[in-house]
């Protein structure tokens, strides 16, 4: 059912005429204990939420919205491995690739758990030989440099987390990540490494990719150039992740060196199947199984917790509250601890793939606002850049601000600073400064339009005790079921991407048109100009 046709939607909208009239300082000066009240704890993370613009029967009624969009049902009927992937016709099993306890998952007569067991041990023997110096290049050196090449949930996933893990990184072996189809990439990250120590990983779920099968025939001539050597040098070099074990055949790959996964795990959901294979050679197998720790904790959390206590669900009507009631448009996500760096962008796949969407789980066309733009960067540097439209522009921007309690780098007393800025963002987001407190500062009547804040600005403080293994896994799946409860909530399938194909399409289209191969028209005058002058200045006119 669509959210707005539950019973619960006409007095969602009535109070929310009300609870707009107040402000976050009118809030808590009602209830000065909101602090307290709006807190919670799950695996590894504690977040607050008393500077959201929300109270008690606003969660009471956002709670009961949940209920009768039967969000808990959907959630276990996920985990059993149902076809919720409606569009596709798939279950959605990415919470068995981390399941570390209980009875083995049986799905339509398959087990589930002995497969991703079995995949996992070869992963585990493949590092062992890699890091022990048995499983060597071509020339018989040893493989120093790992290179994975992939794109969208087979990049960004792996390479978040290495960047966001690289305090626990090996010593002695390097990974890269290459993605795009332009060139600049995969030659850069080229520059400087030796091809007789160099493994590339093709992590590609369908093996149909452009971008990666492109990436990947260039990497295999580059190597071959490299070590002045024939086919037979690929065995060596490459291997492959994917669920399509015939076209990497087809590739070339050896049959040992393929470390496959199912339809059931999407893209963006992979980056503890085989697709984290970077990692485990990067990181190490330990801390690999220690981010799959993190995920299964907050996995059991969303599973088995009260619904009034369950953080990826509650998360996820807030994020509704803003989203419907409120008009935001947005959600900034603000790490502050530079090595999620890569974070946003991880989350932007992450939601926008999954709940990016206008048409409903039968297929008709939505009345109501879905998925949020997800956007951010670490702090503090964000707030020498974009906070100011947050503070003072005429949007509404609700964020989330991301910390921990201990720094792995504990350097004077830059973590102090840091986390300063951390509370103290959330603080001016939330109670702004008034024209009198303004007027009181000694602030001169001619500026003081502009050194007043509104504040009123919703965010939600996530803090953990030290950025780990653990706590990492335990924030992705966080985020993962915050995402899984808005699609229901919104009636979507989140687990389809039907709108990233027109653009391939028409991609394939152009392609022989830009490499002179077809005379064909463009079909859009615009086109038709840009192409001109394209062509024009690839010949020097
Ligand atoms: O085009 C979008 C997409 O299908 C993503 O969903 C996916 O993560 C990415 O491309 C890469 O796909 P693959 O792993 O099959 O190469």
């Amino acid at each position: 059912m669509n959210p707005t046709e539950t019973k619960v939607w006409a007095e969602l909208e009535a109070h929310f005429i009300e609870l707009k009239q107040l402000t976050i300082a009118e809030l808590f000066a009602l209830d000065p204990s909101r602090g307290k009240q709006f807190a919670y704890d799950a695996p590894y993370w504690h977040v607050n939420l008393a500077k959201q613009r929300l109270t008690e029967e606003t969660l009471k009624l956002l709670l009961r919205l949940a209920k009768e969009q039967g969000v808990q049902a959907e959630a276990r009927a996920m985990f059993r491995g149902e076809r919720i992937n409606q569009t596709e016709n798939r279950a959605v099993l990415h919470t068995a690739l981390r399941q570390m306890g209980g009875e083995d998952l049986i799905v339509e007569g398959e087990n589930i758990t002995a497969q991703v067991r079995a995949v996992l041990g070869r992963m585990e023997v493949f590092c062992a030989k890699v890091h022990g110096g048995e499983l060597v290049g071509h020339t018989g050196k040893p493989l120093r440099s790992v290179v994975n090449i992939g794109i969208g949930g087979s990049d960004l996933g792996p390479l978040m987390v290495y960047e966001a893990l690289r305090y626990y990184a090996l010593e002695g072996i390097r990974v890269e990540f290459v993605s795009n189809i332009d060139a600049t990439h995969l030659v850069e990250t080229l520059k400087g490494l030796d091809p007789e120590e160099t493994l590339f990983i093709i992590a590609s779920k369908t093996f149909t990719t452009q971008e990666t099968l492109t990436n990947a025939r260039s990497a295999k001539e580059w190597l071959l150039r490299g070590l002045r050597a024939g086919e037979e040098a690929v065995a060596k070099h490459f291997c492959a992740l994917s669920t399509n074990l015939e076209k990497v055949e087809e590739f070339g790959i050896a049959k040992e060196n393929i470390f496959g996964f199912w339809d059931w795990v999407g893209g963006r959901y992979s980056l503890t199947s085989a697709i984290g294979l970077s990692l485990m050679l990067g990181l190490g197998v330990e801390n690999f199984h220690a981010l799959r720790k993190g995920f299964y904790a907050m996995d059991r959390h969303f599973l088995e917790a009260e619904e009034e206590e369950n953080l990826p669900l509650i998360l996820a009507l807030v994020g509704l509250w803003n989203n419907n009631f409120f008009g935001a448009e947005s959600l900034a996500i603000l790490p502050y601890d530079q090595y999620l760096h890569r974070f946003p962008a991880y989350l932007q796949q992450g939601d926008m793939e999954s709940n990016g969407k206008a048409v409903d789980r039968q297929g008709n066309p939505v009345r109501y606002q879905t998925g949020p733009i997800i956007w951010g960067e670490p702090g503090t540097n964000g707030q020498h850049a974009f906070y100011q439209l947050i503070h003072q522009g005429t949007k509404l921007i609700p964020c989330d601000f991301i910390g921990f309690a201990r720094p792995l780098n504990p350097l004077g007393d830059h973590h102090k600073k840091l986390m300063s800025n951390f509370f103290a963002q959330q603080q001016a987001l939330a109670f702004g400064r008034t024209e009198a407190e303004a007027r009181a500062m000694g602030i001169k009547e001619e500026v003081l339009p502009y050194r007043v804040f509104s504040g009123s600005r919703p965010t939600t403080c996530l803090l953990a005790e030290q950025l780990t293994p653990e706590s990492l896994g335990a924030l992705i799946a966080l985020y993962e079921h915050k995402i899984f409860c808005q699609g229901i909530l919104w009636n979507l399938d989140s687990f389809d991407q039907w709108g990233v194909e027109l653009g391939k399409e028409l991609a394939g289209q152009i392609l022989p048109l830009l490499a002179g191969g077809k005379e064909s028209v463009p079909s859009d005058s615009a086109l038709a100009e840009v192409l001109e002058y394209y062509f024009k200045k690839q010949n020097h006119e």
